[in-house]
């Protein structure tokens, strides 16, 4: 019986995960794939299409060393002790600062429900259980839930994708919604929606950047002290503290996101004024752009995340009812106006829950 719950459930999977990888074939670009939000150093080929992402394992793996991987790791303010081998298993995500955030539902730990009996992947492993998210992935905290709820099902049934085919996460992210129940969605949209966005990312003007090693696919790791790296129309998010944020997993650990010079000035034109190219977000998106009604919020969050978002709605791998509205916002919009409005929209800091409540 549990066998056979199980593989009919993988080829179930199995069909819902070829359908997206399928479906992932390169977009027609508007213009070259503004490749740093998609942290890749070269443009994707036809016929690319992303490796599936392992199922999540507890295990000591080939070219562990078993000492390093078993040893009891903690965090400054936290009490629990975890090693890498707990930290990096996503099926049963560790928690080191349970007080930060509202009791977890199972799922944010162990994923839906229907994946448990393969080891599917717990929703905070990616997204945190703060729910700030990290560049390579999404920010869900402080999102109205109806909102949260859409996105899920446009995930589920394909509409919403990423335009970078070799992108392997965000198949993974199409599996999982494709893998909820209905409560389960409007139980992590709640969840999500319990906790106010709150700063954790400092924005830099720069035309000289540490040297980065760029971990295809995923994200940029600051490797030199001395500005030495030209920026050249990039944005560059980096974790603070590399060991905390991705060894440790830190969920406190913040980014530095190195912005080209001018861009916020004319980043701030075209949010707040529409710049006679785009329309003003305030009007659909709140007065502080931190959301309003069922529309997300969009400041202080990721730029490279936020870039991807515009890029993926103008180039329709990023589909749904919603997008319909953000089609004249972005029609005239380049790649260069989208990097100066993502660079803005992530400088500014999103007001502290005590300084609302008055
Ligand atoms: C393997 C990593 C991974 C896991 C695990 C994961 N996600 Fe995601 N999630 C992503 C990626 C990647 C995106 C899309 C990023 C992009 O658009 O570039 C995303 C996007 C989202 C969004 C959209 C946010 C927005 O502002 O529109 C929501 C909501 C979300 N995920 C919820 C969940 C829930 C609920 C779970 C658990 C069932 C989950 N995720 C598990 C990687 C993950
Ligand atoms: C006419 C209303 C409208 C205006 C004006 C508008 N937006 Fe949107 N925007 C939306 C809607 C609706 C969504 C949600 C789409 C969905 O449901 O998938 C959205 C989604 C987004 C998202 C994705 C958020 C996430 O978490 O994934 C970003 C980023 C965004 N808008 C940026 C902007 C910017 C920047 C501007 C101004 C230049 C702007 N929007 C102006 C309606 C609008």
């Amino acid at each position: 019986m549990t066998q056979l719950f199980r593989s009919g459930l993988l080829v179930g999977l199995c069909s819902v995960f070829g359908t997206h990888l399928a479906a992932a074939q390169a977009p027609e670009p508007f213009e070259p794939l503004p490749l740093w939000a998609y942290a890749w150093s070269t443009q994707p080929q036809p016929g690319d299409g992303p490796a599936a992402q392992p199922f999540p394992t507890l295990d000591i793996r080939e070219g562990d060393d078993p000492d390093e991987v078993t040893m009891p790791r903690q965090v400054e303010g936290s009490d629990a002790t975890y090693s890498r081998m707990e930290i990096r298993d996503a099926h049963n995500v560790i928690d080191w600062f349970p007080g930060d955030h509202p009791p977890m539902p199972e799922i944010m730990r162990r994923g839906p429900e229907s994946l448990v009996p393969v080891r599917g992947w717990g929703c905070a492993s990616c997204h945190l259980p703060n729910g700030k998210g990290r560049p390579e992935n999404a920010p869900p905290a402080g999102q109205p839930v109806e909102y949260t709820i859409r996105q899920l099902q446009d995930m589920a049934s394909g509409l919403r994708r990423g335009a970078d085919p070799r992108k392997q996460n965000y198949p993974t992210m199409n599996l999982l919604a494709a893998a909820m129940s209905e409560e389960e969605m409007r139980e992590s949209a709640e969840y999500f929606a319990a906790m106010p966005w709150t700063p954790w990312i400092e924005v830099i003007e720069a035309d000289l950047i540490p040297e980065m090693h760029l971990e295809e696919g995923n994200m940029y790791i600051t490797v030199g002290d001395e500005p030495t790296e030209p920026l050249d129309g990039r944005i560059v998010e980096t974790p603070v503290d590399e060991f905390q944020a991705n060894y440790l997993r830190n969920p406190r650990s913040s980014w530095i996101a190195y912005v080209p010079v001018g861009s916020l000035e004319k980043g701030e034109e075209l949010v707040t004024t529409g710049g006679g190219k785009t329309i003003q977000c305030s009007i659909c998106h709140g007065p502080d752009l931190m959301g309003l009604a069922n529309m997300p919020g969009i400041a202080g969050r990721s730029p490279s995340y936020t870039m991807r978002q515009l890029h993926d709605m103008k180039v329709g791998t990023r589909n749904g009812l919603g997008v319909e509205l953000m089609d004249a916002v972005l029609a005239d919009l380049t790649v260069e106006d989208m990097t100066n409005i993502v660079a803005y929209l992530a400088s500014l800091v999103p007001p502290m829950p005590a300084a609302d409540s008055q």
